[in-house]
């Protein structure tokens, strides 16, 4: 039996030498451990075995079984690896000869009227800065003199974490932060995306973008904000826009107001688009209350500033008549390409 079990230790060792893949080494085990396999056939053999030696030959037999489960289970993940490697090695051959697709990617409409706004303000003595999505009750609202319990909150209901942040639900959130980074004189310009608690519809997305920004100096007034924003928007719509100012309220400005853009449809005559009026609500804005300035660390004694808001999504739109707000949201290719291959 002892002769036997040699046999067998030095048949595993060469055929296990040879099993190179999964599918062999799985043949192998069943060939020895198996049923019927040749381990167990011997384990069978041993009750025709004789007292002491029964015990001798129990113990090699299954000191081989172990030996060839465990030189098995190397093999396997041995073999694995090799696969694993050369699954890997195959994934980074590519075909150099391939013809180029036809399809071209494009930027995103928001992304390039955002781009054209940047390189517009940019121009204009502008610096760019860049905001964080989650930000503190203080950012987006104590700063820019909304405090607890004001009612100007309710119009922006937006998604609270459980730490008492909250996602901003405007771009004025930064604010406060570029007035501490910078002091004044100071203009600036700061696209972001924000969100609100809102049922969705063609007009309304609880994710959107605003394109905030506030010039602050020495004598800033009213017509220093028209003179910005006119020029801006000729330069967006390549014409030359007429604006117009009502009276709106935003706790952060003092006077505060909402601008309208002559319609871009009918110019001003009067259209469905426009609902016969001949202007587009476009952008909320406002001389920077004082409060603000003072929370930012700047004297409103010495200086004045002008902020506004500006719709980015709202001005894709405009720009490219985007009639439903949410294909914007999409992902949906087909939806967006038409917007920006010219
Ligand atoms: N933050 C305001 C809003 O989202 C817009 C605004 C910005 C108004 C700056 C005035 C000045 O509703």
């Amino acid at each position: 039996m002892n002769e036997k079990i040699q046999a067998l230790k030095q048949s595993f060792q060469q055929e296990l030498e040879n099993a190179k893949s999964s599918e062999a080494v799985e043949k192998l085990r069943v060939a020895y451990l198996g049923k019927k396999g040749a381990v167990t056939e011997l384990l069978k053999e041993l009750k025709d075995v004789a007292g002491e030696q029964k015990k001798e030959m129990g113990q090699h037999i299954n000191q081989l079984k172990r030996q060839v489960e465990e030189k098995i289970a190397e093999q396997v993940e041995k073999i694995r690896a090799e696969e694993e490697e050369a699954q890997i090695a195959a994934a980074e051959q590519y075909d150099v000869t391939l013809p180029v697709s036809e399809e071209v990617g494009s930027y995103h409409p928001i992304t390039l009227v955002q781009r054209e706004l940047e390189e517009i303000f940019a121009s204009m003595g502008f610096t760019i800065e860049d905001f964080k999505e989650i930000v503190t009750d203080y950012e987006c609202f104590e700063a820019v003199n909304i405090p607890k319990d004001h009612p100007a909150r309710d119009m922006q209901d937006t998604y609270y974490l459980e730490n008492g942040q909250l996602l901003k639900t405007h771009t004025s959130a930064a604010q406060n932060a570029i007035m501490r980074k910078y002091g004044a004189p100071l203009r600036a310009i700061f696209p972001g995306r924000c969100f609100r608690n809102e049922a969705t519809d063609a007009c309304h997305e609880n994710t959107f973008f605003q394109m905030e920004g506030i010039m602050i100096d020495k004598n800033i007034s009213i017509s220093n904000l028209i003179y910005f924003m006119k020029t801006m928007l000729s330069q967006v719509f390549q014409r030359d826009i007429n604006v117009r100012l009502r009276p709106g309220f935003f706790p952060f400005v003092e006077p505060g107001f909402e601008m309208d853009i002559s319609c871009l449809i009918c110019g001003g005559e009067g259209c469905p688009s426009c609902k016969n009026s001949g202007w587009l609500e476009l952008c909320p804005c406002g001389m920077i209350h004082p409060n603000v300035l003072k929370a930012g660390g700047i004297d409103p004694e010495e200086y004045t500033g002008f902020a506004f808001g500006l719709g980015l999504t709202r001005l894709v739109m405009m720009k490219y008549g985007v009639k439903d707000i949410r294909d914007l949201n999409s992902g949906n290719l087909k939806a967006l390409s038409q917007f920006t291959h010219e």
